[in-house]
């Protein structure tokens, strides 16, 4: 049966303006701020690999069940889990899927907005020329004197958040759809300017090995947990972004090409922020495993270097905080549009809602950098628990459940209608993949990482 429902948040104007908008939710700090520094913690090419195994096997055809669970309910997570599981003579409980991934959006947008903020605060500083010159030393210093001064880190979090409420209130297509037009492709044009500075500096090759050569001694239960958590965070799966997101899609567009083509984009844009980073972290003798302060320490290096550094350095940070800008939206819009839906607010007091409980929470990461920066737990400080407990618990996990439930318990006919590939090898392969490939991989991660397998 042909879905007829509509969504009662709008919808995209066109299939560019949705592929804009999910890249936009793919592309973030993900791609160019974890991605460089978890694969410099865990020993570069090895882990890579693995990264890139997750997100052909376990993150496309997620985002696929994703985009078509959505696209089917048209409406928040929670609402269209209960909706399709009622559809699909299924528990009501299955809605507890989408307050799960509510939760998960607060606790990772928490954090996102303050490291967002550095970037913010790095456009200023890049920006005004203090750079220029500097030493490796001197931009780790500086890095320091930023993460050790809670009330600027909390007044760039405060501005980060205010931005994105901002957008996030004016609603699908006046909001979220401007935004992205023109940012993501000036950010892809300012990153192969950074790749073609880094094929320069004389250890291109070098910082070119570190990622792309595997050297499997040094993977560990752990990190293939990290690889794979990475590619549902870096995907934006596992939390209902990208249901929400399919669920204002145009019925007639093939979800099988879109979720490939941003998937691509994706991770074009992370081994390119790779790229650049590495040979700028070799040549100047940093360290690649220094951690969340990795690539505003090793960045600014170069533009301090570079002809026009001060200006290209000043873009890309903008760039950046639009990244992360888009991404952010799209971490808020799941539990918004439960509350208009369900509660009747208007989105702007919604917004508020949300976005001040977040905001809230998110002073413990402020703080961790500072005042709370010794270990809380398992030497991880709140913001490391935080990072862990989404990144590599409940978002595979959501994605684990998402893909149970589209290749299990929806029925066929929804699923074949949906996807519109017709029942032949192409749909034959993504059942396969989302009911017995990519659960299997998330199961077999999790009882590896707790040392069960
Ligand atoms: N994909 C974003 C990034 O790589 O920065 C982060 C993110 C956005 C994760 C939305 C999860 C999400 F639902």
């Amino acid at each position: 049966m042909t879905n007829t429902r509509k969504s009662i948040h709008g919808q995209w104007s066109s299939r560019w303006a949705f592929i804009l908008a999910a890249t936009g939710s793919a592309v973030g700090l993900g791609n160019i701020w974890k991605f460089p520094y978890i694969a410099g913690e865990n020993g570069g090419g090895a882990f890579v690999l693995v990264y890139l195994l997750c997100i052909a096997s376990i993150g496309i055809p997620i985002m696929m069940a994703e985009i078509l669970l959505g696209r089917r309910g048209r409406q928040s997570p929670v609402n269209t889990m209960r909706t399709l599981a009622s559809e699909s003579g299924r528990s009501p409980h299955w809605q507890w899927l989408g307050w799960g991934g509510v939760f998960s959006g607060f606790l990772i947008l928490s954090y996102y907005s303050v490291v967002a903020g550095w970037a913010l605060a790095y456009v200023f500083r890049v920006g005004s020329g203090e750079f220029t010159g500097v030493t490796a030393a001197r931009a780790g210093a500086l890095f320091t004197e930023l993460v050790s001064d809670p009330e600027r880190l909390l007044a760039w979090h405060t501005i980060f958040m205010g931005m994105t409420m901002f957008v996030v209130a004016r609603g699908v297509r006046s909001g979220l759809e401007q935004a992205v037009r023109v940012l993501m492709p000036a950010l892809f044009v300012i990153l192969l300017l950074l790749v073609g500075y880094a094929l320069n500096s004389g250890k291109f090759a070098e910082g070119a090995a570190f990622l792309f050569n595997p050297d499997f001694s040094k993977l560990t239960a752990d990190s293939i947990l990290v690889a794979m958590g990475h590619a549902f965070f870096t995907l934006s799966l596992g939390m209902g972004a990208i249901m929400v997101y399919g669920s204002y899609l145009n019925q007639h567009v093939s979800i099988g090409r879109t979720s490939l083509f941003i998937a691509a984009l994706d991770t074009l844009v992370a081994l390119l922020a790779g790229l650049a980073i590495f040979p700028i972290v070799m040549s100047h003798g940093l360290e690649p495993g220094a951690g969340p302060g990795l690539i505003f320490q090793s960045l600014p290096l170069a533009f301090g270097h570079m002809p026009g550094g001060q200006f290209f350095g000043a873009l890309f940070f903008v760039l950046l905080v639009f990244a992360a800008w888009t991404s952010a939206i799209s971490l808020l819009e799941p539990a918004v549009t439960w509350l208009v839906e369900s509660r009747g607010m208007s989105r702007l007091k919604a917004t508020m809602g949300c976005g001040v409980a977040i905001w809230a929470l998110g002073i413990g990461t402020v703080l961790s950098f500072n005042l709370w920066s010794s270990p809380l737990f398992a030497g991880k400080t709140f913001f490391d628990l935080l990072d862990y407990l989404t990144a590599n618990i409940l978002l595979p996990l959501g994605g684990l459940l998402i893909s149970l439930f589209a290749g299990w318990l929806l029925t066929r006919e929804a699923s074949l209608d949906e996807l519109g590939l017709g029942d032949g090898p192409a749909y034959r392969i993504w059942r396969v993949l989302a009911s017995f490939v990519a659960p299997l991989a998330v199961a077999i991660v999790f009882l590896n990482a707790i040392g069960l397998v």
